[in-house]
């Protein structure tokens, strides 16, 4: 191409990399025993109150969605105790992130967040011109909340916190939130993404966002992850109608789609099932975290539904991801993270993770052999 067309920063860009699907996995090798472990999904599926919303509402897919949401937005505020002024819904929580991006970062504003966090914010922020200034972490993992604080500065537009955090599963606490808080000036909005924060909830000292009223405070939810709904797509935020009005400006009018809007308002009716997969979670999470310690495969601790692990070099990570994919076990290396050296995997229903653990015991004394048994 003779003329350029596309600004440096957006040329510099790399394509987001999901997790495989299963489908792919099937075709490429043949197999017919999958278990996704690589996308922090509900291995639940969706409530079926979600199934029913969605498919009454198939009948009316010749109209377009209620712009305004009125009874998604309702449900949410009547579960929150808010007004609908402050709630913004979009296409997944990535898809407000990306209304933030466009109303409120401008090229060269800075964007102060941790290293290794959640790539989707920050591949949005470039896609706009914006600078990252990324903190490395703690030695535990954690995001180093002193360090952030120190780096914040004039031209800082936006702090990112992706709480609990993808992909290591740690937190910042309350403690950890008031001191940054107390470090950010009002010309800096706080985007505190909360995907995983029905998982994290009942940990003691984690920062439920809605027991806060900061005016720069923008807090993300998703329907993707314990909700069991992440190919409908659906997100929604709270803040202050000052910054989710503006949002509303630049947000795409018919966004989330009808059947979005309605599978998340099923799916908000049914608590039990929220609880079920939280259930799920917490007993297969502390199997999968015993077993990984008791291998000596060095798991981080983590309030999520996945649990992520060090294994030393990228080509051991790739080693443990190929072999299992053999075995039709679908987990995630973190190269992408900037994490080459560790792999991520997501909690599965018993039956899946029953299939890991099998897999791991035909990997793992050829991994050891080859990588060694303490990293
Ligand atoms: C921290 C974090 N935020 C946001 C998202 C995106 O979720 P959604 O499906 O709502 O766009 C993810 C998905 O993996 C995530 O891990």
């Amino acid at each position: 191409m003779q003329k350029k067309l596309v600004p440096d920063y957006i040329e510099k860009l790399e394509v987001y990399q999901a997790g495989k699907p299963i489908e792919e996995l099937a075709r490429e090798k043949g197999l017919t025993k999958i278990s996704k472990l690589a996308s922090n999904e509900n291995p639940l599926g969706p409530s079926p109150f979600a199934i029913r919303e969605m498919t009454n509402a198939l009948w009316d897919v010749h109209r377009y969605p209620d712009m305004f949401a009125h009874q998604l937005k309702s449900s949410l505020c009547e579960l929150y105790k808010l007004k609908p002024q402050n709630i913004i819904l979009g296409n997944g929580s990535e898809g407000i992130m990306g209304y933030i991006v466009r109303a409120f970062l401008q090229p060269d504003e800075e964007v102060v967040t941790s290293e290794n966090t959640f790539i989707g914010f920050l591949i949005l922020a470039k896609s706009v011109g914006a600078k990252l200034i990324q903190v490395p972490r703690k030695a535990d993992y954690k995001y180093d909340v002193v360090a952030m604080a120190k780096k914040i500065t004039q031209n800082t537009k936006i702090v990112y916190i992706a709480n609990p955090d993808n992909p290591t599963g740690t937190y910042i606490t309350k403690e950890e939130f008031d001191y940054l808080m107390k470090h950010v000036p009002d010309h800096t909005i706080v985007i505190l993404d909360e995907a995983y924060f029905e998982y994290a909830q009942s940990t003691w000292d984690y920062p439920d966002s809605m027991t806060y009223r900061y005016d720069n405070v923008l807090t993300l939810r998703t329907f993707s992850k314990a909700y069991g709904l992440s190919g409908i797509r659906c997100g929604y935020g709270f803040g202050h109608e000052y910054l989710v009005g503006n949002l509303h400006k630049v947000k795409l009018p018919f966004e989330p789609s009808l059947i979005a809007q309605q599978g998340a308002y099923g799916a908000l009716k049914d608590y039990p099932h929220l609880l079920r997969t939280l259930d799920n979670n917490r007993e297969q999470h502390e199997i999968l975290f015993d077993y990984l310690a008791s291998h000596d495969l060095n798991p981080i601790k983590s309030v999520t539904n996945f649990v992520t692990l060090k294994t030393g070099s990228e080509e051991a990570s790739l080693f443990l991801y190929n072999e299992l994919l053999n075995h039709g076990v679908i987990i995630r290396p973190l190269r992408a993270n900037l994490m080459p050296d560790h792999i991520r995997i997501s909690i599965g229903t018993k039956e899946e993770m029953n299939h890991f653990y099998e897999a791991m015991s035909q990997v793992l004394p050829r991994y050891k052999e080859k990588f060694g048994t303490k990293i």
